[in-house]
């Protein structure tokens, strides 16, 4: 575990409630409940302000100009990259690539390293569980070399089923891309143990963070990852940011894959160089604002402490599993013994997008449909569930009006 995210710090849902503006909003009159946390988080009025100085004080382009805007804001995006270090306790700034999220650095892994170095008949191991943006990029790979995709299952609890990934495990294997926590269910990975495997194969491994990163400690030095990737929407950071964690001597080794300005050190009609780390794999003006309110997100969570907010997310959802089982008629899809603050489930009788309709009518947000993972729907047999994902700002009165919403909804399709 890092230095900052071993701070002792004071949980105060109130206080944390009041930095987020949006929570004191109505919908239907209603006040919001707002349990769509897995797709993307609300922002702290620290995060807003951020932002907003920027534009005011000193939006420019950075690395660039010599003038003062240009670097203050320079220093700004440089710090930020910092924070994001420091906080999942990478050794260095040049094994942090700021992108556009967590679908861009697997892509990049995708068309950088894989490209670069995988061939014909070399193998791919993926799971069951995998949102579609830890799928669709190496059925590209896949098509463009070659390789093959092998698919660790999963049980009926939702877990990996670990014996299998090491029987799919063998020379051939050249990466492992899992997810840390499963999106569709909240089932948290024992990654640690993937990648000691895969690595005894030699394998790289890249472990997509992006539902991890703002509910559990993440210490990329302590996984030994190869590659970890996140979204900063999802830590109550902008959208359009995002991350991509590389070990140095990997990332070293890989060729460029956007060009454009900021990734050349020269260019001539001949020949062009390239830049060091990380700027080789940063392209063209990148989110300024919303790296720079990034790391005020990281601070953001750093005072409350990312063990003190999993801790408060663990009773919250053992509340809301609980309270859930007192519900006629609501199935949890997704048992898994570790999981982290989401509740996947289908209702007897009610079409899981006529429920979140209903839901959104008490001023209650979750998310309906297959959340971008459509093989575990098919391990399911099922199209679609209704999802509420927790965040550090619910309370158990929300989970409660949103277990009341649900037994009405029942009522209704009686
Ligand atoms: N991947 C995001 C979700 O699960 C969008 O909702």
């Amino acid at each position: 575990m890092n230095a900052v995210n071993k701070q002792k710090t004071v949980f105060d849902i109130n206080k944390i409630r009041a930095d987020f503006p949006v929570l004191t909003r109505k919908v239907h009159g209603l006040p919001l409940v707002y349990l769509d946390n897995a797709a993307t988080s609300h922002k702290p009025i620290q995060v807003i302000e951020t932002l907003d100085r920027y534009y005011r004080e000193y939006n420019s382009n950075i690395h660039r100009g010599v003038h003062t805007l240009s670097e203050e804001a320079t220093a700004a995006y440089e710090n930020a990259r910092q924070k994001i270090r420091r906080f999942i306790n990478a050794s260095t700034d040049k094994e942090i690539i700021l992108t556009s999220g967590t679908t861009e650095s697997i892509n990049l892994v995708a068309q950088s390293f894989g490209r670069s170095t995988l061939k014909a008949g070399d193998e791919i191991i993926l799971s069951q569980l995998e949102h579609h943006s830890n799928i669709v990029p190496w059925q590209i790979l896949c098509e463009q070399t070659g390789a093959v995709i092998k698919v660790v299952p999963i049980n009926d609890a939702g877990e990996l089923e670990l014996e299998q990934y090491e029987r799919l495990l063998g020379p051939r294997t050249r990466l492992v891309a899992i997810n840390h926590i499963s999106n569709a269910l909240g089932t948290i990975n024992p990654v640690r143990k993937i990648i000691e495997l895969a690595h005894s194969y030699q394998a790289k491994v890249l472990i997509d963070g992006a539902q991890a990163v703002a509910h559990c400690v993440v210490d990329v030095q302590a996984l030994d990852c190869d590659f970890y990737c996140f979204s900063g929407h999802k830590l109550f950071g902008p959208t359009g940011t995002g991350v991509l964690y590389g070990k140095r001597a990997l990332l070293e080794a890989m060729p460029p894959w956007k060009g454009g300005g900021d990734m050349i050190r020269t260019v001539t009609f001949e020949k062009t160089t390239y830049n060091e780390l990380p700027y080789k794999f940063e392209a063209g003006t990148p989110h300024i604002a919303g790296v720079i309110g990034l790391g005020a997100a990281i601070d953001y969570v750093n005072t409350i402490g990312i063990q003190a907010i999993s801790d408060y997310e663990t009773g919250l959802l053992e509340y809301a599993t609980a309270a859930a089982s007192t519900v006629k008629g609501m199935k949890i899809i997704g048992t898994a013994r570790h999981k982290a603050s989401i509740l996947s489930f289908v209702m007897d009788g009610i079409h899981p997008h006529d429920l979140g309709t209903i839901l959104d009518h008490h001023g209650v947000a979750i998310r309906t449909g297959h959340h971008c993972a459509m093989p575990v729907m098919d391990r399911y047999a099922i199209p679609a569930t209704a999802r509420a994902s927790l965040a550090m700002y619910n309370t158990r009165e929300e989970v409660d009006k949103f277990i009341m919403a649900v037994n009405a909804a029942s009522q209704v399709f009686k």
